[in-house]
């Protein structure tokens, strides 16, 4: 069992914050395949508090547990406001975001562009260490480039101000999502803090996971996970030294239809089937036949249409295996 702060962490798999995906209805359908703790997209610090509309929905965390909340954001006393608002909320860790590679987010210095400013990153995080009683922990990259690889020294530096884990993934800023995560950085990250260490980029399958578990305290997994909730089980699997099963394609169409019921519950049919539109899709990604399914469930408009999509889809697949 892993520590983080006062909240305890039972289970291996920790659940990426991914935006425009990780809302309640992904957390909850995580934590029932076994997730050990699930945390939210990013959330403005001004957007928090300020209360927008937008931003209200996502401060519910309904009683999913343990999850954490992830804010951005790069003035020190806006990050203070969100940092009290997340005393009000159902979470129970917050993350700062010193990781996001967009622009957008960028030109106001925050997600990345914090650790190009070791000093404003410092006083970030103590702002929202000393405006909250719950632990706080920070996700970032490398660096901001090949050239600036300072994750070591960042990560040294708010061990010293009090955060009580960092998240690295593997990769730099410049890189955005291309190329492989570098996990050789992950492996002297945790061999250099006296705090939790999670290791983050490219896990996709089980072999993955067992390569580099070692590497860290826990694995954070992303896009592995879309459309393949299957794997957190699967991990947990392993670690119990049970058989692995593999995933039938019932299963997987249950999940993706349990997935679209959640998300329309929460967001209304409208906005959550075309959000499924481009989530859906992978859940029956590299099935027999999927192409031509997959580009008629990108265009589907309310949840009975793709439930008859994938009943006709399953009555194909019956008949071809
Ligand atoms: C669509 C998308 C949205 C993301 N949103 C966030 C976010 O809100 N906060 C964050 O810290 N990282 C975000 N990330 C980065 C992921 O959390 C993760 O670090 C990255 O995808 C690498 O892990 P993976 O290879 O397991 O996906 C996002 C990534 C993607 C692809």
């Amino acid at each position: 069992m892993l520590k983080i702060g006062n909240v305890k962490i039972r289970k291996p798999v920790f659940v990426a914050p991914l935006a425009g995906i990780s809302n309640e209805a992904y957390r909850k359908l995580c934590m029932d395949f076994g997730a050990g703790i699930v945390y939210s997209e990013m959330l403005s610090d001004k957007a928090i508090f300020y209360h927008n509309e937008k931003t209200k929905g996502m401060l519910e965390f309904g009683d999913i547990h343990p999850s954490v909340m992830q804010i951005f954001g790069s003035d020190p006393k806006t990050m203070a406001n969100a940092a009290r608002v997340a005393d009000e909320v159902n979470c129970d860790i917050v993350d700062i975001n010193m990781g996001c590679p967009v622009m957008k987010v960028i030109k106001t210095g925050a997600g990345s562009a914090l650790m190009r400013d070791e000093d404003l990153a410092v006083k970030v995080t103590r702002a929202v260490i000393e405006n909250t009683r719950k632990p706080v922990t920070v996700k970032m990259r490398l660096g901001y480039d090949a050239r600036h690889l300072n994750y070591l020294s960042l990560s040294k530096k708010l061990e010293d101000v009090g955060v009580s884990a960092i998240t690295l993934h593997a990769r730099t800023r410049t890189q955005m999502y291309e190329g492989k995560a570098s996990w050789e950085h992950v492996k002297i990250l945790h061999e250099n803090l006296h705090i939790p260490v999670i290791g983050n980029g490219d896990i996709r399958t089980l072999d993955d996971y067992i390569r580099h578990k070692d590497d860290c305290d826990a694995v954070m997994i992303g896009r592995g996970l879309v459309g393949n909730p299957f794997l957190i089980r699967e991990i947990n699997d392993y670690e119990k030294g049970k058989e692995i099963k593999e995933v039938t394609y019932r299963e997987k169409i249950k999940a993706c239809l349990k997935h679209t019921k959640s998300l329309v519950e929460l967001k209304g049919e409208h906005i959550a089937i075309r959000e499924m539109r481009g989530i859906a899709p992978h859940y029956i990604a590299g099935l027999y036949g999927s192409t031509v399914y997959k580009n008629r469930m990108a265009k589907v408009s309310t949840y009975k249409e793709l439930e008859e999509l994938l009943n006709e889809y399953q009555k194909v697949l019956k008949e071809a295996l």
